[in-house]
C-alpha cells in the first residue's frame, strides 16, 4: 500500500504580513526554494469610476504592487492576526492557481504557523482549507522550528531570531526542544523601519531632497509605505556606532541615490542609518520596547543556566529585515558587551535567511514521516478542526524537533 504523502504532493506554505512564500515541497533537491514569493497584498481602485486594468475591481500580490497608483492598498494580516478573511483566501487562490497552477484538492499542506497565533484563527485556517481548498491533508508547523530543518542550518540547539516585517520572534530551542515559555516576540521589526524612514524623509528640507518623494509621503497610506519600503531595501543599513556614524557624515556627507518609480531620483545620507537604528532602541518611535539586542540576551537569560552557552554559540538569524547590511555584525557587537566575558557569541544568517522558513518546511514535508503525520481528511470530518490543537501540539506537550523527523 502506498503511504498517503506518495499519493499527494505536499504544498508548503509560509503567508506573512509581507510576502506569502509558496512552492510544492521537492524531495529530489538538496536545495529547495519556494516556487513564488507573493505579496501578502491586496488593493482595489481608488475611483471605482476609472476602469483599472482589465476593469477588475479586485486586484492581489504582485498585480496590486505594479498598479499600486490606482488602488488603495490594504494588508490582510497584521501583527500575526488576519483582519481580512476574504483578502487572505484570495492571496492563497492567487498563491495556488496563478503562481503554482496547483490544485490543492490534489495536495497536502504543511502550514507554518506562528507561536503566538490566536487558536481560533488557526482553526479557521484549518477549516478554510479543508472547505473552501478541498486538501486531502494538512499539517500546522511551528514557525521558529521550520528552520532547524533547512539543509544548511540543520541542528539541534538553536536561538532562532525571524525577523520579519511585522512581528520579531525569538525561540530558544535546545536539544530538539523549544523552550516555549521563554521565547520572546516584539513588534519592533521591518515596518518599524519602515516608519521611522518615512518620518524621517517627510522632515527633510524639500529643495534639498527633491521634493517628489516629500510630496507623496503627506499621508502615511500603505501605498506610500510600499514605495518607503523599497527605498529602505535599496538604501538602508546598520551602523555598529550610529552617533559615531551621524558625525563622520557631518564631516563627509554620503549620499546614496534611489530612483523612484516614475524615473524621478532622491538622494538619502543618514536616513539610511538612522531609521534601522529603531531595531535597536525603540524608544526613537516612542516605543516602550526592548532593542533587539538586549532582547535576544533577555531570552538566553532567561533560559535554564546550563542551555545558556550552547544557545549564544547556536545563535541564527532568519527573516526578511535580518539581510539588511550590517544587522548581524551590530547584534553580535551588542551582544559581546551585553554578555558575560567568557561566553563565545556565535551568531550566523543563512544564506536564504528570507525563505528559510519555507525551505525548512519543504524538509521537513519529505521526511519519510511526515504523511503520516498530517491531519486527513478523514480525521477532519470526525473531530473537526478543533483537533488541531492537540494533534500539532498547540496545547500542553512540549514541542519537539524529533516529533516529525
Ligand atoms: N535587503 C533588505 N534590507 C532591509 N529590509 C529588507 C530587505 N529585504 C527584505 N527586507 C524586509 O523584510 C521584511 C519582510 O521579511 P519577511 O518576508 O521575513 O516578513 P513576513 O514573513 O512577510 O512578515 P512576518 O513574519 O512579520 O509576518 C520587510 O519589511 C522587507 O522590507
Ligand atoms: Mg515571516
Amino acid at each position: 500500500m502506498s503511504s498517503f504523502s506518495e499519493d499527494y504532493q505536499t504544498i508548503v506554505l509560509d503567508v506573512g504580513a509581507c510576502s506569502t512564500k509558496v512552492g510544492y515541497s521537492d524531495i529530489d533537491t538538496d536545495d529547495p526554494e519556494p516556487q513564488a514569493v507573493v505579496p501578502t497584498l491586496v488593493g482595489v481602485p481608488i475611483n471605482p469610476d476609472i476602469p483599472v486594468m482589465g476593469c477588475k475591481s479586485y486586484f492581489v500580490g504582485d498585480e496590486a504592487r505594479k498598479i499600486r497608483g490606482s488602488l488603495k492598498l490594504t494588508r490582510p494580516i497584521r501583527n500575526g492576526i488576519i483582519h481580512d478573511w476574504d483578502a487572505f483566501e484570495e492571496i492563497l487562490q492567487c498563491a495556488f492557481m496563478n503562481e503554482l497552477r496547483a490544485n490543492p484538492a490534489e495536495s497536502s499542506i504543511l502550514m507554518a504557523d506562528k507561536m503566538f497565533s490566536p487558536r481560533k484563527q488557526r482553526e479557521r485556517i484549518c477549516e478554510m482549507m479543508f472547505e473552501q481548498f478541498d486538501v486531502q491533508g494538512y499539517f500546522v508547523a511551528l514557525q521558529s522550528l521550520l528552520p532547524m530543518f533547512d539543509n544548511e542550518v540543520n541542528r539541534e540547539t538553536a536561538l532562532i531570531v525571524d525577523i520579519g516585517h511585522d512581528i520579531t520572534e525569538i525561540t530558544p530551542v535546545h536539544e530538539g526542544f523549544v523552550l516555549v515559555h521563554q521565547a520572546r516576540r516584539t513588534g519592533i521589526s521591518g515596518r518599524s523601519v519602515d516608519e521611522k524612514l518615512a518620518q524621517l524623509l517627510t522632515e527633510t528640507t524639500i529643495s534639498s531632497r527633491g521634493d517628489n518623494l516629500h510630496r507623496r509621503l503627506l499621508s502615511d497610506t500603505l501605498n506610500d509605505l510600499e514605495l518607503v519600503r523599497e527605498v529602505k531595501e535599496g538604501c538602508c543599513h546598520v551602523a555598529l556606532d550610529c552617533q559615531e556614524k551621524r558625525l563622520e557624515y557631518e564631516v563627509d556627507t554620503v549620499v546614496e541615490t534611489f530612483q523612484l518609480p516614475d524615473g524621478s531620483e532622491i538622494l538619502l545620507d543618514e536616513e539610511c542609518f538612522r531609521a534601522p537604528e529603531v531595531l535597536f532602541d525603540p524608544s526613537i518611535i516612542g516605543s516602550t520596547a526592548v532593542g533587539l539586542s538586549q532582547l535576544i540576551y533577555d531570552t538566553i537569560m532567561s533560559c535554564p543556566i546550563e542551555t545558556r552557552r550552547s544557545l549564544y554559540q547556536n545563535i541564527v538569524l532568519v527573516g526578511g529585515t535580518s539581510t539588511m547590511n550590517g544587522l548581524p555584525e551590530r547584534i553580535e557587537q551588542d551582544l559581546s558587551a551585553l554578555a558575560p566575558e567568557s561566553i563565545h557569541i556565535d551568531l550566523g544568517i543563512a544564506d536564504n535567511a528570507d525563505t528559510v522558513t519555507w525551505t525548512g518546511g519543504s524538509c521537513l514535508a519529505s521526511s519519510v514521516q511526515f504523511g503520516s503525520s498530517l491531519l486527513s481528511r478523514d480525521h477532519y470530518d470526525e473531530y473537526g478542526s478543533g483537533i488541531i490543537h492537540s494533534k500539532f501540539y498547540f496545547d500542553d506537550k512540549p514541542y519537539s524537533k524529533s516529533l516529525f523527523s
